[in-house]
């Protein structure tokens, strides 16, 4: 299918399911009872997402807010009352019928929310050329359409150019677990079911981080479906434009606190747990951003963490035999690479095939926000207890 043919079906099979109110794509966790005080049922029951807006936990009073394929507008109204009268929030979509259904309704949400006007604006629009200008928006959302978005390299130079230096973006789409065969990609149906269109996790986190994003790692994740044995997984991301950075000042350090024993951040410098490592202005404006501050220690002089100290986190795995049940698990970042204490390598949006001692560890709260953990077995698998040996056939 070519560029044209795949946008001309995407927007005819929104345009019939918003004209009749048909459920469509993925089980999303909306708080109901919460949205249906002021948002019209009209809005609601053409919600298709794949995640709650998620982003909008970090919204603040006063921003500008943009939803890229806003659909019928349910994130753009929350974020609409989220904001208050003096924040704006702008959506965009390249379906009519859609657009008609959100433009109707903003005047029925701002009344009910008591604002003087609409602080919601709908434009038409495609996500890779996006009618917004440059530097203009605190906070890109957007809920489960990159996937339907032809070429979603663009789509990420174009939120790159449309963020604020500072601004963030947090979106929800479906991604894959390996490269979506052709005659998946071929196959209209399912890419208006958001499958079609899904890149490798690796390929949806590199795509922003070559747009200029940092700090891209994921908020939350679940397993959607599998076909044919690809799995498709709902993503919750965020990440950041970091503003350009001024003279570096005296030198800062960065000790690595752990789990991982070593990690490689975006910038490619290595670190390894307990050791400092000096850094430049960028690293240090990098390992200031929120995900990594549970991971580092940053300051004037260098901190060494031995063993016996508090702040040197190290989970080791039991010393049990372990049992191999289809789990696969995913770096989902912040940081690139990484190694754990069984010297498993892991490269962000790769999937590593894990015995259950390393389940158990990857679900420990120090490492759990940085992996997606899936199963590749169809059906339950009970395995057989596996000795580990170095170079044997387990960890
Ligand atoms: C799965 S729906 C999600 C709608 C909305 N975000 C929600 O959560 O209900 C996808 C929406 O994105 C729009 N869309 C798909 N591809 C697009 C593109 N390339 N540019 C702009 N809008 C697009 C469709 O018209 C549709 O309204």
């Amino acid at each position: 299918m070519s560029i044209k043919e795949i946008t001309e079906q995407v927007s005819e099979r929104y345009a019939k399911a918003a004209s009749t109110g048909k459920q469509m794509c993925c089980p999303t966790s909306y708080d109901m009872s919460h949205l249906k005080t002021f948002i019209p049922e009209e809005v609601l029951k053409i919600s298709y997402g794949c995640g709650t807006p998620a982003g909008l936990e970090t919204v603040e009073t006063g921003e500008t807010v943009l939803d890229i394929g806003s659909g019928g507008g349910i994130d753009c109204f929350e974020a609409s009352r989220l904001i208050g009268p003096s924040g704006r929030v702008i959506g965009i979509d390249m379906t009519d019928t859609m657009l008609e259904i959100a433009r109707r309704n903003a005047p029925l949400v701002a009344a009910r929310l008591g604002y003087p006007r609409p602080n919601t604006e709908f434009r038409k629009g495609m996500a890779d050329a996006m009618p917004v200008e440059d530097a203009s928006i605190d906070l890109i959302i957007s809920n489960c359409v990159i996937n339907l978005a032809p070429d979603k390299r663009k789509v990420f130079r174009e939120m790159y150019r449309v963020l604020k230096p500072g601004g963030r973006f947090t979106i929800s789409d479906i991604v894959s677990d390996q490269v979506v065969p052709q005659y998946m990609v071929h196959d209209s149906a399912k890419w208006g079911d958001c499958l079609s269109g899904s890149l490798q996790v690796q390929d949806y986190i590199g795509g922003m981080v070559d747009a200029g994003f940092r700090a891209v790692h994921q908020i939350k994740s679940t397993a959607w479906q599998s076909i044919d044995g690809v799995h498709f997984l709902s993503v919750t991301l965020t990440g950041y434009k970091l503003p350009a950075v001024g003279d570096q000042g005296a030198t800062l350090y960065a000790t690595l606190c752990g789990p991982f024993s070593t990690v490689t951040d975006e910038l490619g410098q290595q670190y390894r747990r307990g050791v400092p490592q000096s850094i430049d202005a960028e690293r240090a404006q990098l390992l200031r951003t929120a995900p990594f501050q549970s991971l580092f220690l940053i300051g004037p002089t260098p901190i060494t963490l031995d063993s016996a100290d508090p702040r040197r986190r190290a989970i080791l795995p039991e010393q049990t035999p372990c049992i191999w049940q289809g789990a696969y698990a995913i770096l989902t970042g912040p940081v690139i690479t990484a190694e754990d204490d069984d010297h498993h390598q892991y490269y962000r949006g790769v999937p590593v095939e894990i015995c259950s001692k390393t389940v158990h560890v990857l679900t420990q709260d120090a490492y759990r926000p940085h992996f997606t953990i899936y199963h590749r077995n169809s059906t339950l698998v009970e395995g057989e207890a596996v000795s580990c040996a170095p170079g044997g056939s387990c960890c």
